[in-house]
């Protein structure tokens, strides 16, 4: 299934470099990801194509305009949006706006996204889109409670996140199953070659090539490691 991918961005080449790079890349080129990347100040009109100003009440730095954001929306969306037309319009997409403000990002979120057709990401910058943004978008999302300078690097994660969990991404499905967070467990411990690194032994279960006991110590390892360092994954499961 194709998945497209726009994203408002004032600062276009951010994106560049990584979605040409590795798996995203690999996904462009598979045709399973299309990925639309719209300079905000294409939607601009004065001599200067400014696309933030001063905050109304005073105080420091710049806000986004509502004006350029909400005239790329309905131009790639190909429709006036109005907050109340939300649902009818958008199936199957979902207009998203990277703030500290918004849910935060988890891989139940992500496996949710990829089943959309199309996610319109909206990257603010400076001190963040004028209020008003907020009737025009299904979702506000957060990376993790800390502040960057800009959306576009929680939009290339959310991007990254979401990628490869579209079908036939990933060359091994296994890889998705058994992965951190898949079954509400941190992965196992993973080593490769040199079985003996500066007497850094490898553990010998694993050298075994006894399968059924490989299997066993994955998963009390993966137990062991979850309590240690993610109880609260244990607790949201039994809860859950
Ligand atoms: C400096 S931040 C603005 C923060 C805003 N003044 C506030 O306190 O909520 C500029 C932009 O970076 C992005 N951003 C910063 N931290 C983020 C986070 N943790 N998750 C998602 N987006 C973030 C948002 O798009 C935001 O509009």
């Amino acid at each position: 299934m194709l998945m497209t991918i726009d994203v408002l961005t004032l600062f276009p080449k951010m994106f560049e470099k990584i979605l040409d790079e590795s798996i995203l890349k690999r996904a462009q080129n598979k045709g399973l990801l299309r990925m639309k990347i719209h300079n905000l100040r294409d939607w601009t009109f004065d001599s200067h194509h400014s696309a933030d100003d001063k905050p109304f009440g005073g105080g420091p730095g710049m806000v986004m305009k509502i004006e350029p954001v909400y005239l790329a929306l309905t131009t790639i969306l190909n429709k006036k949006v109005t907050s109340n037309q939300k649902p009818v319009t958008r199936k199957r997409t979902k207009v998203i706006l990277l703030t500290p403000q918004g849910k935060r990002l988890d891989q139940k979120i992500v496996k949710r996204l990829a089943e959309e057709k199309r996610l319109v990401l909206i990257c603010g910058h400076y001190e963040g889109v004028d209020e008003r943004i907020r009737n025009f978008i299904d979702e506000e999302i957060s990376i993790g409670d800390y502040i960057l300078t800009c959306g576009e690097i929680p939009a290339l994660a959310l991007i990254d996140s979401v990628t490869r969990l579209i079908p036939g991404v990933l060359g091994d499905d296994e890889s998705l199953r058994l992965e951190s967070f898949e079954s509400d467990l941190l992965e196992y411990p993973q080593y490769t070659r040199p079985a003996d690194f500066m007497g850094m032994e490898v553990p010998q279960v694993l050298l075994s090539g006894d399968h059924e006991r490989i299997k066993q110590w994955r998963k009390k390892e993966a137990v062991q490691r979850t309590h240690e360092r993610r109880p609260d994954l244990i607790k949201e499961t039994k809860n859950g």
